[in-house]
């Protein structure tokens, strides 16, 4: 049975065909306070009406009056009028409810919901109101309820949201908030959420900028189904590339230049001593070696691969061997942690994006969810800054669907993130952000964003997210809830290391 909190009342123009009023009931049973964000119902002539507390306002005519306030606060004991004017019984709370639809049931089944209608006649004056049950707004809002991905509550409820994989997943996903605002502790949450599924999970792929995430391969039960690729070890296979990758990477080199690079890279791939397999180094010998070619052009493109060899990053052979590291239901961390040069660390996002790309449109790889760390750095906006990584990540971002290749953007700085990706990002979830020219830029991107919402997300607390677009039917605020496997790293302190230090040189 579901429980009563108040009764519909006529209030000024309410209610009307999107809004009613309601008095909220004062002595609340069974601890249920009654909030902003609460879904609510009531039976209106059409049927079952949903809606959502969006305002709550108080009353009390006795506080409304000028005079009386200037009484109350002269006297020299309220109690005393407290008792003449029992002013505490004039309070009254009125809760403004938006109306989302009429709810039709299966006849056969009425637990079941059907469909939502959209709403022709106001609510009824008089009527009393409900706390929606969870049952039906797990229905409404899209929810699992078992094989979904628990991430937390629905807030201002205790209702469990398990999001749905496949609405989550099937499309692209951005996390964006606030520096510290929760996005890699969310992100974790997911990770735990899609490793311990029993079945049916895509390979994910975690590009860790930080190493935030190398602590998941300690945890006993995710030990076996988590590889970590430090980037020093990370080797592009040269022979994957073709003349124009290298203009990418080394966007020095000429038209001509690139043309010539073209005719020798047709030639070495011949080579039957390579066995098709070459090096950087193999490639520039080669080139070296050859007599028939312009001297100072043939001088100037030794010099620009030369300088790319230093990079340390292309050799003969791809380390790790993308076409095998990926599996069903287990997760390969790329960290780039040590790396500090942006440029070396866009070129392997923008090799790792275009093979697992390339692998996954052949087959050769399964369905993989793709996390991008600090997307910013490798899909920028174009006016703001350019990336090496930028042009895979929006080829993803547009052709990834078909081939169920899930790209996830992470990024504080949405401002910054390539709107035409951006406007991909189906879902969405949206810790605190604070910056208003962030918040203007997501509004930009996304219809659903409006000005309420974006006002809301400016309020949000850390660990409380908004979710919307296509992994659910209407947006929903959810409490993040907590890991169930800690990072060590987590609860150090500034204190602690120094500590340590000090005890290290002793
Ligand atoms: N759902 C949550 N529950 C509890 N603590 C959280 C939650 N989300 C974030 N935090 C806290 O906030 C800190 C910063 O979160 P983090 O995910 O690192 O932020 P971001 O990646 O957005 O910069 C975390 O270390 C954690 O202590
Ligand atoms: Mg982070």
């Amino acid at each position: 049975m579901s429980t009563k909190v108040g009764t519909v009342f006529s209030f000024q123009d309410f209610p009307n065909v999107s809004k009613f009023p309601f008095i909220i009931n004062k002595k609340q049973k069974n601890g249920i306070f009654v909030r902003k964000g609460l879904f609510v119902s009531t039976k209106s002539d059409e049927g079952y009406l949903l809606g959502i507390i969006e305002e709550i306002i108080l009353l009390n005519e006795y506080f409304s009056d000028g005079l009386t306030i200037k009484a109350y606060d002269e006297n020299k004991n309220p109690n005393i009028l407290k008792g003449l004017f029992p002013s505490d019984d004039f309070e009254f709370a009125i809760a403004i409810v938006k109306c989302l639809g009429i709810i039709e049931f299966n006849k056969q089944n009425p637990e079941l919901m059907k469909k939502l209608r959209r709403m022709s006649y106001p609510a009824t004056p008089g009527a009393p109101v409900y706390v929606v049950d969870e049952s039906i707004l797990t229905q409404f809002i899209g929810f699992d309820t078992e094989d979904g991905l628990d991430v937390g509550t629905v807030k201002v409820t205790n209702y469990k949201a398990l999001i749905n994989m496949d609405r989550l997943l099937n499309k692209h996903l951005a996390i964006l908030s606030i520096s510290g605002g929760g996005k890699s502790y969310l992100t974790s949450v997911l990770i735990e959420e899609l490793l311990s599924r029993k079945n049916g999970t895509p390979a994910i792929v975690l590009i860790d900028v930080h190493g935030e995430y190398l602590y998941l391969k300690d945890v006993p039960q995710f030990k076996d189904k988590i590889q970590v690729y430090d980037t020093t070890y990370f080797q592009i296979s040269t022979s994957n590339l073709s003349a124009w990758t290298f203009r990418k990477y080394q966007n020095q080199i000429s038209h001509v230049q690139i043309r010539e690079l073209s005719k020798y890279i047709q030639e070495l791939i011949k080579d039957e001593e390579k066995n098709g397999k070459y090096s950087l180094s193999d490639l520039m010998d080669f080139i070296e070696e050859d007599p028939d070619t312009n001297k100072s052009t043939k001088q100037a493109l030794i010099g620009w691969l030369n300088e790319l060899d230093r990079l340390n990053l292309f050799g003969a052979m791809e380390n790790p061997k993308l076409k095998n590291i990926l599996n069903e239901g287990e997760m390969v961390i790329l960290s780039l942690e040590k790396e500090i040069s942006i440029r070396k660390k866009q070129i392997i996002v923008d090799y790792l994006c275009n093979r697992l790309f390339y692998l996954r449109r052949m087959d050769m790889v399964p369905p993989f969810f793709l996390i991008v760390e600090e997307a910013h750095q490798f899909c920028p906006e174009a006016a703001l800054s350019k990336a090496i990584s930028k042009s895979i990540l929006e080829t993803i971002s547009r052709e990834g669907r078909k081939f169920l290749a899930c790209l996830c953007l992470i990024s504080q700085r949405p401002k910054r993130l390539s709107t035409t990706a951006l406007s991909q990002m189906n879902s969405k979830m949206i810790l605190n952000i604070k910056n208003p020219y962030d918040l203007k830029h997501l509004m930009d991107s996304s219809e659903a964003i409006t000005k309420k919402y974006a006002d809301m997300i400016s309020t949000l607390g850390v660990g409380e997210m908004l979710l919307m677009g296509n992994a659910v039917n209407y947006p929903i605020f959810i409490d993040v809830r907590e890991r169930h496997f800690k990072s060590e790293s987590e609860d150090i302190s500034l204190a602690e290391v120094c500590q340590h230090w000090q005890e290290k040189l002793e």
